[in-house]
């Protein structure tokens, strides 16, 4: 039978969309979630949920035995990339030395397949966009750092063990769920098209505009927003490109390869909802670059991924019908 995946950070947004899809495709799954940022109701029923640390040594041993694991998909980690400038060592624990410790117990109880959740934060702002993997690698923040290491400490580990892995740099991850199963629940999230759609829906009163004067087409920041559930499902299939070839490890950008403005992201929001949200145009964010876009020739070529749900007015529709979805959760609870 099926070995069965561990998920850290099951319970979080992207992690959620993960055990969603191995459980579409047949695989037996147990999260383990600390439940800092991610919520029960995000694991579907019939999932074991471990509540504890991915740091816990003792408690992986007896998931990995009791559970049967064969792989491990590390979603567990703290995202928010002004925070990591102002508690640096906070991310470096969480999101490095904690990783450390996973890695290190997958490798004493013989787990041969890892993947990562890593970032084009890693890239930092590149020279030339789109970004291929191969480009240096120049993080301008703690965050994409502590990323960058753990990519380090799996290749190294990789190739001193019995282990290989697929580190997946992903861009930006957007939308939820098409049957509203799970989406982005955080509250106080900055991305733009949770923030827009919180708008939309009245949830706060507009959407700033962080910097208008960039080197892009309308001046807006241009980034490659992929949905959650076309990302999910590039981590099974990178899950079993590892398995097919144990001796092969990858790393791939994770983006449609195509970009949007925040105005064409705002337009998508407006038109889809049929009624305008308010726009403040606003200064600059810190280390914004202007465009962030992947290449993504690698993720083509190495793994059968076709995306379903490119296209920004769906991504959107998405992210919106789980917002609605999430109000009716919240006021049950
Ligand atoms: N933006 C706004 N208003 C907002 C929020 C964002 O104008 O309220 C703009 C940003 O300036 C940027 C674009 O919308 O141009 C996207 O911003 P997000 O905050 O949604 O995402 P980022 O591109 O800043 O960051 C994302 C992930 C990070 C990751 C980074 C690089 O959130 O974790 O991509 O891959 F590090």
């Amino acid at each position: 039978s099926k070995p069965s995946i561990l998920v850290t950070g099951g319970a979080g947004y992207i992690g959620s969309h993960a055990v969603l899809a191995l459980r579409d495709r047949g695989w037996p799954v147990a999260v383990i979630d600390n439940l800092s940022t991610g919520f029960r109701f995000a694991v579907p029923e019939g999932v074991p949920l471990y509540e504890g640390d991915i740091a816990d040594g003792e408690l992986l041993a007896r998931i990995f035995a009791d559970q049967g694991i064969g792989a491990i998909m590390h979603f567990a980690g703290s995202i928010v990339v002004p925070e990591s400038v102002e508690r640096p060592l906070d991310y470096y624990h969480n999101n490095t030395v904690k990783s450390r410790a996973l890695i290190a117990a997958a490798v004493a109880a013989g787990i041969r397949h890892f993947i990562f959740s890593s970032t084009a934060a890693t890239y930092g702002i590149p020279e030339t966009s789109p970004v291929r993997e191969g480009m240096p690698k120049a993080p301008i923040n703690p965050y994409g750092w502590s990323k960058l290491m753990t990519e380090q400490m799996l290749a190294d580990t990789a190739a001193a063990h019995d282990m290989n892995y697929c580190a997946l740099r992903y861009f930006n991850v957007a939308g939820a769920d098409p049957e509203a199963r799970s989406g982005q629940s955080t509250a106080g999230a900055t991305h733009l098209i949770k923030v827009a759609v919180e708008a939309a829906l009245g949830k706060r009163n507009s959407v700033s505009i962080f910097g208008t004067d960039y080197d892009t087409p309308d001046g807006t920041g241009v980034r490659d927003y992929i949905h959650v559930s076309d990302l999910a499902a590039a981590h099974v299939l990178a899950l079993e490109a590892l398995m097919a070839e144990p001796e092969r490890s990858m790393t791939m950008n994770c983006g449609y390869g195509r970009g949007f403005s925040v105005l064409e992201v705002l337009d998508a929001v407006d038109r889809v909802t049929n009624r305008p949200i308010e726009r403040v145009m606003s200064p600059r964010r810190a280390g914004d670059p202007d465009a962030l876009i992947s290449d993504p020739s690698r993720i083509r070529e190495t793994l059968p991924w076709k995306p379903q749900h490119a296209d920004l007015d769906i991504i959107v529709r998405h992210a919106l019908a789980w917002e609605r979805r999430l109000s009716e959760i919240r006021e049950d609870s």
